[in-house]
């Protein structure tokens, strides 16, 4: 098997994994099964470890874990200072050790490693640090009722949270539902993707050091049917939030019904990203390939729907196609890499079967189209124009690096297609004219806009979906709503 990290000043060495087990109540413990399941390197589809595989057994271990954790109140009526004060001193030991945490995500995802240093591990910090902050600020209203009554309200934490993210963004995405569960002082289960549990588990054994008590934060590797469907299920849990494929969404909601859970889903798109004919180009056309092809393609919010006006779409594609032949595809650990695999087999498997359905749909691929090299999941950076707003490449979330392009002639068809999804996770619109751009950012149904840039993500700005594509806003203020209670307290003065 090819070896990953050679001892080139380009070359990013490969870390030691540490941490294989089930974290629950502070303690690493092999799942009750003993089973085990392998995780990989998709760059060299080399096994890097066994991880401990948690089942029905472990997630109830975990329960108790953190109902015991919750109920005792050690965590949740903390003051609310002292509980920001551990939370700061948790992304202060996330950037100690960044590094290796970038390296980390790099073996167990594939993405390259200017990519895990540059954008995922910076903002995990960022995010605990954000809610670290909201810790102590989150209050409660006075309410002027009728009568001789003194009135107000409580946010207190929902209680013992279930969270079940992907393998896109392993780290961020357990960063951006840790951060504001920990501010309200709520206690966690959560179940990493079976792809990359890796740095997750290492997370955890950060938040420990930093003095986060033990039971506040338990994680369960395994698998979604079993070890995630028996969070869902349990009633000792009363929150679950969710990362993922809407039809997975389809499943946790029904099945959270019996216990009433609250829930919060961030799920897929197809988002719609529109150039017209005024926009700066050089910028449009470096926004929309960043826009699709960063992290592989494997991004919920993409802008895989690319429509261009019709006097520039030429240049445009050819632009496009250029930026495709220059991508240095390659060793994730090589600092230079713009693009690695994806993240295993059955997502490389779909993204070819995708391509296939472009071309019997009657789209035109003109770049890429196929597997690169021999070895690793990787997978040419493709473009297809002439693309309908019918075919199985506009519809359908395909998460790889596959672009469809299609042409407009005006605004209102623009908008009139762009909203033309069951998704609405996110758009954006390339334009100098500004009131074009807020015309078109307030019909586009759609969570999150971007105009005249693209994938500007900032903990204290709220994401999340219209339609389809979700339940409810993660980040920002509004992300810690969904993990409180109010309570109206009425107090008679008689
Ligand atoms: P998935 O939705 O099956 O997996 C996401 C998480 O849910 C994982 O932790 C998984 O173990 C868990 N899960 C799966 N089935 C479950 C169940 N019945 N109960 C509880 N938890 C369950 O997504 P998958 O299969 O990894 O990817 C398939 C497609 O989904 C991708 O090609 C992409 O289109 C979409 N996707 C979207 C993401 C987003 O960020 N919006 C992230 C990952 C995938
Ligand atoms: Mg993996």
């Amino acid at each position: 098997m090819a070896t990953i990290a050679e001892n080139t000043a380009q070359k990013v060495a490969r870390p030691e994994v540490r941490q294989t087990l089930c974290f629950i109540g502070g303690k690493w413990i092999p799942s009750a099964s003993g089973k085990t399941f392998d995780t990989l390197h998709p760059a060299t589809e080399e096994v890097i470890a066994q991880i401990a595989e948690g089942d029905a057994a472990d997630i109830d271990l975990a329960v108790d874990a953190a109902r015991a954790q919750f109920d005792g109140g050690e965590w949740s009526r903390m003051d609310a200072r002292e509980r920001g004060r551990l939370m700061y001193q948790f992304a202060d030991l996330l950037e100690e050790n960044a590094g290796e945490l970038a390296a980390l995500e790099t073996l167990d995802n594939g993405k390259p490693i200017s990519d895990s240093r540059a954008a995922d591990i910076p903002l995990v910090i960022q995010c605990i640090r954000y809610y670290a902050g909201w810790a102590d600020k989150i209050q409660g209203d006075t309410i002027p009722i009728d009568g001789d009554f003194f009135c107000y309200t409580r946010r207190e934490p929902v209680g013992v949270v279930g969270q079940i993210i992907p393998w896109n963004f392993p780290a961020l995405m357990a960063a951006w539902k840790w951060g504001p569960a920990l501010a309200t002082g709520c206690t966690i289960v959560m179940k990493p993707a079976e792809q990359t549990p890796l740095t997750c588990l290492r997370m955890a054994r950060l938040a420990q050091k930093a003095g986060i008590p033990d039971g506040v934060i338990n994680v369960v590797p395994g698998y979604g049917p079993t070890a995630g469907a028996a969070l869902v299920t349990h009633p000792g849990v009363d929150k679950i939030a969710f990362t993922g494929e809407m039809a997975t969404a389809k499943i946790i909601q029904r099945a959270a019904t019996d216990t009433m859970k609250r829930l919060t889903f961030e799920l897929g798109g197809k988002s719609p990203n529109v150039i017209f004919a005024d926009a700066d180009l050089d910028a449009a056309v470096d926004g929309a390939h960043f826009a699709l092809y960063f992290n592989q393609g494997q991004c919920c919010c993409a802008g895989s729907r690319l429509f261009v006006e019709d006097s520039v779409h030429d240049e445009v594609i050819d632009r496009l196609i250029a930026k495709n032949q220059d991508r240095r595809l390659g060793d994730p650990f090589d600092t230079e890499t713009e693009q690695g695999p994806q993240v295993d087999q059955a997502q490389f498997d779909k993204i070819l079967e995708y391509v296939e359905y472009g071309k019997q749909d009657g789209a035109k691929c003109v770049s890429g189209g196929k597997r690169h090299g021999d070895v690793g999941y990787f997978v040419e950076p493709t473009l297809f124009t002439g693309v309908t707003d019918d075919m199985r490449i506009a519809t359908d979330e395909i998460f790889g690096p596959v672009l469809s392009v299609m042409k407009f002639s005006d605004f209102d068809e623009a908008t009139r297609r762009a909203n033309n999804t069951t998704f609405g996770l996110a758009a954006a619109v390339w334009t100098r004219d500004i009131s074009k751009a807020h015309r078109f950012a307030s019909e586009v149904r759609a969570g999150t806009v971007w105009v005249n840039c693209y994938d500007v993500f900032d903990s204290a700005a709220p994401f999340g979906g219209f339609k389809q594509s979700g339940l409810g806003r993660e980040l920002g203020e509004a992300g810690l709503a969904a993990y409180t209670e109010s309570k109206t307290v009425t107090v008679s003065l008689g």
